[in-house]
């Protein structure tokens, strides 16, 4: 039906036209052009009345969007509704945790409803198409939008893409709210050097079985669109790229949706150097399989004359019109081009059900690293607090990188979450004591002197908001400005010290170890971040999350991540695999995080200690909290080949299970564990499970637990 109908529409449709419907811009970007005095909104919306544009992002709400989408109804004779995108990562107006904190909470399904949540919201705004998840594994912290990403690990990655997909794209009413668009395809996460737009240089098979599944997952899971990314791979620039945009996505996935650039980088095919000008970019994009051209204006102006001189097919440009019209079919977008406007959106307080599952988000999302003497939970009665650092009163940093939509004045800072959680009785200290961006030690004196006063140091330290996210790559990742030194000052005072670490991504901190008794990795939580905080440090909520990106021990040890390789000289010894001045073990590992209460694993079992290659293996194990608290444990389970024709990471998760156990209690925890989850890519590229041994763990990250071994036999 729909293929049908987007077919009529296509029949009326001139080359202007579909060349129009495969052009996306910028409605935020608005320069006035020096020559001809006219903003580049004035141009825009002369292009779009005469349908030369078929999708916009950011604009700003939606009676915006509303003026749009009559304009081109009434004045464009195709009458087809444009496609409103935003960049909705982690969020809307609730803006929830960067998506690294969300991976933390090892909790795909609680992505799901902040996903549709954050959807919900757009869509009333006026948006219909949203940038996001953003699923490259990524094993670089240096990299700024590492923040952005659910971190290192394929498997975990590819869980969250399914929900994610599915919670952003829920349908509420009639069609679809709203399109996701899973990015950025492929391997940007894998930039060489940490460095955001640069070369990526790897091997198909790494591409295959690290970066791809979860945009296969995400395929398979109905999204509506994706997003190519700006890198080249091999050489190629995404964008070129036919061997991943026509022959991947679209022979062997069978994908249908959009494939969209990203921010003008069909022009940055010139750049690249693989494009002498901007009609060989056009040609040699369309050729490569990209539907729509994001903000270079290129294929409008160039795509009806390569029909016209006959250097591409028109039968290739229907192709694509026919995509981008099938998603505005799904969407709804021809009976529903109108919004109405919905007052908490634009003005109003944030809706309750949301600010609960950004709480509920957030706190799900801490990862606490360190707790010595169990300083934490706090006694929220009667205490004398300090609460110092740059990051206690700050209202923009919590809202992490692109959080665009989200209102300063709706975040809950650490200090405000902090006062509304204690007792008549507790007396809070609070003073900045530095700043992120210089040395000064100009606010010590009053810091050190509200620790004097003080029974216990809160310090709220990071980085801000600015620090991570797109093009904010870091070479040094300690902690920034004056914030070690005010730590140092602050330990010599001999006050237990918590320190909360609101960052963008993994830090090199192994120093800190020594000055702080408890360190909290908060991330950037969103606009519940004091009250997410509060209840972790008072205990109202006891710790369940747990890293999905290793952190380093130093600079020098990146990329380090847990789903490496042995080598044939493991670490140990001299003419091995190590370094002279460094350990190679992480400062804490993947999958690290703390309880206040404390979890037993024994009794790991199979069933059967051999299987064939099309069985299931089915593993169990006994999950005991032994201490005295109600807790929650990311149970997971690693698995290593222990013998194949392709050299095998150490660990590979395979599968995770989040339980909650009241003290005493004790689960037995069961996986089925499908032949396909041992399948190694082969020699030849099969998927294939090869007969042998195996080794399984079961534990609680990627460094402990318990194991067996199995057989697998023809
Ligand atoms: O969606 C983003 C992308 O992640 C980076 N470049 C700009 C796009 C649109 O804002």
């Amino acid at each position: 039906e729909i293929r049908k109908r987007a077919e009529e529409l296509l029949a009326q449709m001139s080359l202007e036209d579909k060349a129009g419907q495969m052009t996306q811009y910028d409605w935020g970007f608005n320069p006035i052009n020096p020559e001809t005095g006219l903003s580049q909104r004035d141009v825009l919306l002369e292009q779009i009345s005469e349908g030369r544009v078929g999708s916009i992002f950011n604009i700003s709400g939606v009676e915006e969007a509303n003026q749009l989408q009559k304009l081109v109804l009434e004045k464009t004779s195709s009458a087809i509704p444009l496609l409103i995108g935003r960049d909705v990562i982690h969020g809307y107006r609730t803006v929830f945790p960067i998506t690294l904190g969300q991976a933390s909470a090892w909790n795909p399904e609680l992505a799901r409803q902040t996903a549709a949540a954050a959807s919900r919201e757009a869509h009333a705004d006026g948006v219909s198409w949203v940038f996001a998840p953003m699923i490259d594994v990524t094993r670089d912290p240096r990299w700024g939008r590492i923040a952005e990403s659910l971190g290192e690990d394929p498997y975990l990655t590819t869980e969250y893409a399914k929900a994610w997909v599915e919670g952003a794209q829920t349908n509420d009413g009639p069609g679809l709210a709203v399109a996701s668009c899973p990015k950025h395809f492929a391997g940007y996460g894998l930039t060489e050097a940490g460095r955001d737009y640069n070369t990526v240089d790897l091997s198909d098979r790494v591409l295959r079985e690290v970066i791809l599944p979860p945009f296969k997952e995400a395929v398979e899971s109905g999204a509506l669109s994706i997003m190519a990314s700006f890198n080249e791979i091999n050489g190629i620039p995404v964008c070129a790229n036919r061997y991943l945009l026509t022959t991947i996505l679209r022979e062997e996935w069978g994908f249908e949706g959009i494939a969209v650039s990203d921010y003008n980088s069909i022009q940055e095919l010139i750049v690249h150097g693989v494009a002498a000008d901007e009609e060989e970019a056009c040609l040699i994009s369309i050729k490569a399989g990209l539907d729509m051209d994001m903000s270079s204006g290129i294929y409008i102006r160039y795509l009806p004359k390569l029909v016209r001189e006959g250097k591409i097919s028109e039968q290739l440009v229907d192709q694509a019109v026919l995509r981008i019209l099938a998603v505005k079919l799904k969407l709804g977008l021809f009976e529903h081009p109108f919004i109405e406007a919905s007052d908490y959106v634009t003005t109003g307080a944030l809706p309750e059900a949301h600010l609960a599952l950004a709480r509920q988000s957030a706190r799900e999302s801490i990862v606490l690293l360190r707790n010595e003497r169990n300083l934490l939970p706090l006694n929220k009665a009667a205490l004398s607090l300090a609460v110092i650092g740059p990051l206690a009163d700050s209202r923009q940093d919590p809202l992490g990188c692109w959080a665009a939509d989200g209102r300063p004045d709706d975040v809950v800072t650490v200090l405000d979450g902090i006062k509304s959680a204690v007792g008549a009785n507790t007396t809070i200290h609070y003073a900045a004591g530095c700043d992120l961006t210089s040395q000064s030690e100009a606010g010590f004196a009053e810091a050190l002197d509200a620790i004097h006063k003080s029974d216990i140091v809160v310090m709220a330290l990071g980085e801000t908001f600015e620090m991570s996210g797109e093009a904010r790559c870091r070479t040094d990742l300690d902690l920034p400005g004056g914030q070690r030194k005010l730590v140092e000052a602050a330990a010599a005072l001999g006050k237990p010290i918590v320190v909360l670490l609101l960052s963008g991504r993994p830090l090199t901190i192994p120093w800190l170890l020594e000055k702080a008794d408890s360190i909290v990795q908060t991330w950037h939580l969103g606009v519940q971040s004091g009250h997410a905080i509060a209840d972790i440090l008072f205990g109202d909520y006891n710790p369940s999350g747990r890293l999905t990106a290793t952190f380093p021990q130093n600079v020098g040890q990146i990329p380090i991540y847990y789903y490496r390789k042995k080598t044939g000289r493991p670490p140990g010894g001299i003419y091995t695999s190590y370094y002279i001045d460094s350990t190679t073990e992480p400062l804490y590992p993947f999958g690290y995080g703390l309880s206040y209460t404390s979890f037993k694993y024994e009794s790991i079992a199979c069933k059967e200690n051999q299987i064939s290659k099309d069985d299931s293996l089915h593993v169990s194990i006994d999950v005991t909290n032994t201490g005295s608290l109600s807790g929650e444990e990311v149970v997971q389970c690693y698995i290593r080949d222990e013998s194949a024709s392709v050299t095998q990471p150490l660990k590979k998760l395979i599968a995770f299970r989040k339980i909650k156990l009241n003290p005493g209690e004790t689960a037995t925890v069961e996986f089925q564990i499908k032949s396909s989850s041992l399948a190694i890519i082969d020699a030849d590229m099969n998927l294939t499970v090869e007969p042998g041994y195996f080794t399984l763990w079961v534990g609680p990250n990627s460094s402990e637990g318990e194991s067996l071994r199995f057989n697998v036999v023809d």
